[in-house]
């Protein structure tokens, strides 16, 4: 039989610096939804990747001295690495920056510019830098980003524009007649209320950097990061030049998206999609945010939590049990060391990690290691047979709802039970009378058996654990069916063989203590060297600086940490000596704009000569070039 597609997709991270344990959030629950629809009999598409374009990554990679491009591969080497690591089984990365996603990007722009949905106009706004969005009057209350609460700036450009406007009455039929479409409720509510205070056309095109795809046709604009970026959702699946992966899996089972990007994927996504007259993706789902004490997580407040740390102290399956158990899917949740510890230590070490080893090594002290056959079944055996078989079906209907912490509750409840029913039974008792050998065997099959359902209603969201398990129990040679959770009576013969604690306990007391040592000292105030004694103002105007153009620059034949410019400052083209070699490569300056000091007396340098001077802000370790969008050869006053 053919089976049913399920193309589930995460938000595409910016790599402007590593990802902390709140973007691990949302992939660890695609991660589950992935595998727990595939386990489930779906052909599954899961995406994911970054988001690479824009302002904000050009200026940090300017910051760290270095191009967008070698800057984001780094980062987006160590955010694969991490999903390697935490087994994210996703089936495509997508990067914004790759061929395949430019090509299709400008071949969508094309189209909506056919379409009469794009046009040039002007633009002004309140433009938050570090969001990378325009807003309005009445969204910049006090100045403010109603994003990150950080100050807009009026901005004015010429740009080109989405008749968004055009979509509104569309939209808000969309929320109006479909609730699937975006959940939770709250934020249905929110976007109609949204849509209906009228949408303005969008802007979609920004002219003052650079670090994007152009627009086709006019390569001064770059596309605006959000169009860019919702398209990879199509892009990735080849539309529209090579459509079998699209045509197979479009429209998306489910965006899984943050909160504060629910607008752009409710609104924006659904309205480039009507104007290319593409089906809308089946369900936008906005999840919470995992919050710290002190508010939100944040690089400049330095209160980052590291998934890479929590994953080398407690192990993948740990971590993404405790997300995925923690957290109520839609709302936000406090991330603690404690909650987090607590959390491990109940529900892993005492309930799971405690039913494996008492398991495994009872059947291996009293029946030499081999799952019996089932006994006669009595009254108490029933009850867990029944809870045991009724699991998946509880589990199915949460993950319906995406409610992944109700749906491992069930499962735990099932542990629970399981655990009792070794207290009730007593096989150490048992184990005593060679007369209830019959019942012993009764009381380990049933264990196994329901250790082995647990084993494979755990797989989506435990995946090593649920393999371990399943090593333990001599299961080794099948991997997990969901179909296997509607039997019980089914094991017989297998060799057991108990393994290390799958989760040990830990004295939170002590992990607390040795946590907080490990906490990042807050970084050192840095010591600025004094201002120099105050000059003359006929002094400063004795200086003359200009703007230049790099026109090239190569490396000093004699002198390692010298670069050889040459500047063209208006009519005049120079040679500049500077002493950054360790931190520009040549190729990295060319047809930058820089400050030049333009009436220094020229000096040779190592045999060359060099007339002026180029300024850099230093550090005292880098260097950062100054520049400016002014034409070349202007005087700088
Ligand atoms: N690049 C855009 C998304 C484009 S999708 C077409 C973006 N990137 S992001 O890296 O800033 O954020 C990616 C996701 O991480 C968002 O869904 C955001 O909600 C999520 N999270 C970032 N910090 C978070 C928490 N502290 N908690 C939970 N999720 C949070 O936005």
């Amino acid at each position: 039989m053919e089976k049913k597609q399920y193309y589930i997709t995460t938000p595409i991270y910016y790599p402007s610096s590593n990802l902390h344990i709140g973007h691990t959030y949302c992939t660890v629950m695609a991660d589950a939804m992935a595998r727990f629809k595939r386990l489930t009999g779906y052909d599954v598409m899961f995406l994911t990747g970054t988001d690479e374009h824009g302002q904000k990554i050009q200026k940090v990679a300017t910051e760290h001295g270095t191009t967008p491009q070698a800057y984001v591969d780094g980062v987006v080497a160590g955010i694969k690495e991490l999903w390697k690591t935490m087994e994210i089984s996703y089936d495509d990365f997508i990067r914004t920056t790759e061929e395949r996603h430019v090509k299709r990007v400008q071949e969508l722009f094309r189209k909506m510019y056919e379409k009469g949905d794009i046009y040039k106009g002007e633009y002004e706004g309140w433009y938050c830098t570090p969001c990378e969005a325009f807003w309005t009057e009445t969204q910049a209350v006090d100045g403010k980003c109603p994003d990150c609460g950080r100050p807009v700036e009026k901005a004015k450009e010429e740009a080109y524009f989405f008749r968004l406007s055009n979509y509104q009455d569309r939209l808000i039929e969309l929320f109006e007649t479909n609730p699937e479409f975006l959940q939770p409720e709250s934020r249905r509510n929110e976007m109609l209320s949204f849509a209906r205070q009228g949408l303005e056309d969008l802007c979609i095109s920004r002219s003052s950097f650079d670090w994007g795809i152009p627009v086709p046709l006019d390569e001064k604009h770059v596309i605006y990061v959000w169009l860019d970026a919702l398209s990879n959702y199509i892009t990735a699946l080849g539309y529209p030049d090579e459509p079998e992966k699209y045509n197979h899996y479009w429209p998306a089972d489910v965006h899984l998206v943050g909160k504060e990007i629910v607008r752009f994927h409710s609104i924006i996504w659904p309205a480039m999609l009507m104007s290319l007259d593409l089906p809308l993706p089946k369900k936008v789902l906005g999840h919470g945010w995992i919050l710290l004490e002190g508010g939100k997580m944040s690089k400049s407040r330095g209160n980052i939590v590291d998934p890479v740390k929590l994953i080398e102290r407690y192990g993948v399956d740990a971590l993404k049990y405790f997300l995925l158990r923690e957290y109520t899917f839609g709302q936000d949740g406090l991330f603690t060391n404690e909650v987090m510890l607590t959390r491990m230590n109940s529900d892993l070490a005492n309930d799971l990690g405690n039913l494996v080893s008492r398991t495994t090594s009872m059947i291996e002290k009293y029946n030499g290691g081999i799952v019996p056959a089932a006994g006669k079944e009595e009254g108490t055996d029933s009850e867990l047979k029944q809870l045991a078989l009724g699991t998946a079906a509880k589990v199915e209907a949460h993950m319906d709802k995406f409610s992944f912490s109700l749906a491992l509750e069930e499962i735990w409840t099932l542990i629970r039970r399981t655990n009792k029913y070794i207290d009730e039974t007593s096989p150490w008792l048992l184990a005593k009378d060679e007369a209830n050998k019959e019942r012993l065997n009764t009381v380990l099959h049933n264990l196994a058996e329901s250790l082995r359902i647990v084993s494979v209603l755990i797989q989506p969201f435990m995946h090593s654990t649920s393999t371990e398990i399943r090593k333990q129990l001599g299961l080794w040679f099948a991997d997990p069916e969901w179909a296997d959770t509607q039997e019980f009576d089914v094991m017989e013969g297998e060799q057991v063989k108990k393994g290390n604690a799958i989760f040990p306990r830990m004295d939170i007391e002590k992990e607390l203590a040795e946590l907080e040592a490990m906490k990042e000292p807050e970084a050192p105030q840095r010591e600025y060297p004094p201002i120099k004694d105050l000059i003359d103002y006929e002094d400063f105007a004795k200086l003359d600086f200009r703007v230049g153009l790099v026109q090239s620059c190569e490396k000093h034949p004699k002198a390692d940490k010298l670069l050889v410019f040459q500047i063209k400052m208006g009519n005049e083209v120079r040679q500049i000596l500077s002493g950054v070699a360790d931190c520009y490569k040549p190729e990295d300056l060319i047809g930058k704009k820089v400050i030049v000091v333009a009436n220094l007396k020229p000096r040779m340098l190592r045999g060359l000569e060099s007339k002026g001077m180029l300024l850099f802000a230093d550090n005292g370790e880098r260097f950062e070039y100054l520049t400016t969008s002014a034409p070349d050869g202007e005087i700088v006053s």
